[in-house]
């Protein structure tokens, strides 16, 4: 079954033609807004495996190339993600690549570009992408977790896909249909999620997200109230801070 992805705006049309010419694609944007389900729907479409890779600052070449690992007696090589991609022709989609360090970061280059190739150092070789092979990145600017940026020599190789809440009608039609629950109850979470959205007084580091709207709206069919519902899977998973719990709370008492 395909996985249900909403198109809010040319996406599908450019990140197919990308892969038709063999660019690859960096898609932007806030938490929760449908990155990841955007990439599988689009693997489904061009019967791609997506293969995954969360970065973090912890991720080192070898993880994502492979390494020697001693089975026995014997030193057997396991190809890491990226490898395993590169060599199956498969869409490869680095998840917060802008979190990777920067030695990380050179080792793809060369696949980023017309070269389109690996050198797996540890294993003396060179691979070749075949034409199936995507690179997919995905990158939050509004993370303000210290001067984590890409550099222009990275982004500059990439086709760029923006990302954002959809509006009003799309989002509640996306919440209806994945949840299954009402277009009414729908539309009011969209209600909320566009007043907190406007409150950029509260300070939040990212708002509510669809993500958000779609969880509120789980526990909203399994029969728990509305506003119960938000506070658990809105105003929680969003502060820390009593104050603005509060003001977000008030929110969800005029909404619901
Ligand atoms: N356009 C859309 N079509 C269908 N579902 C969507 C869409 N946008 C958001 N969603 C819903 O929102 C959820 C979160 O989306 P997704 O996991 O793709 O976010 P993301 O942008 O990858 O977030 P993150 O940056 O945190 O990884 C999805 O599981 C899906 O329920
Ligand atoms: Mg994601």
């Amino acid at each position: 079954m395909s996985p249900y992805y909403r198109a809010t705006g040319r996406e599908e049309e450019v990140f197919l033609a990308a892969y038709a010419e063999r660019l690859p694609v960096l898609l932007k944007g806030p938490t929760g807004c449908g990155k990841s389900r955007f990439v599988e729907a689009m693997g489904h479409k061009l019967a791609r495996e997506v293969i995954t890779v969360a970065c973090n600052d912890e991720t080192s070449a070898a993880d994502l190339l492979g390494r020697w690992l001693v089975r026995g007696g014997d030193t057997v090589w396991q190809d890491g993600p990226v490898t395993r991609a590169v060599r199956e022709g498969a869409i490869l989609y680095l998840d917060e690549v802008a979190e990777a360090r920067e030695d990380v970061i050179v080792v793809l280059h060369p696949l980023t570009d017309h070269r389109r190739e690996l050198f797996v150092d540890r294993h003396a070789e060179q691979l070749q992408a075949p034409p199936e092979f995507q690179l997919v990145a995905s990158f939050n600017p509004g993370y303000r977790r210290g001067p984590k940026e890409l550099k222009p020599s990275t982004r500059q190789r990439f086709v760029g896909i923006d990302f954002t809440y959809p509006e009003p009608s799309v989002e509640a039609e996306i919440v209806a249909r994945e949840v299954g629950i009402d277009a009414a109850v729908a539309k009011r979470l969209v209600v909320l999620a566009r007043k907190v959205r406007s409150l950029s007084e509260l300070g939040l580091a990212e708002t509510v997200s669809t993500r958000l709207l779609v969880n509120a709206g789980r526990l909203i069919r399994a029969d728990v109230p509305p506003r119960v519902a938000c506070v658990h899977a809105v105003v929680a998973p969003l502060t820390d801070d009593p104050e603005i719990a509060e003001a977000l709370r008030d929110v969800v008492h005029l909404v619901f």
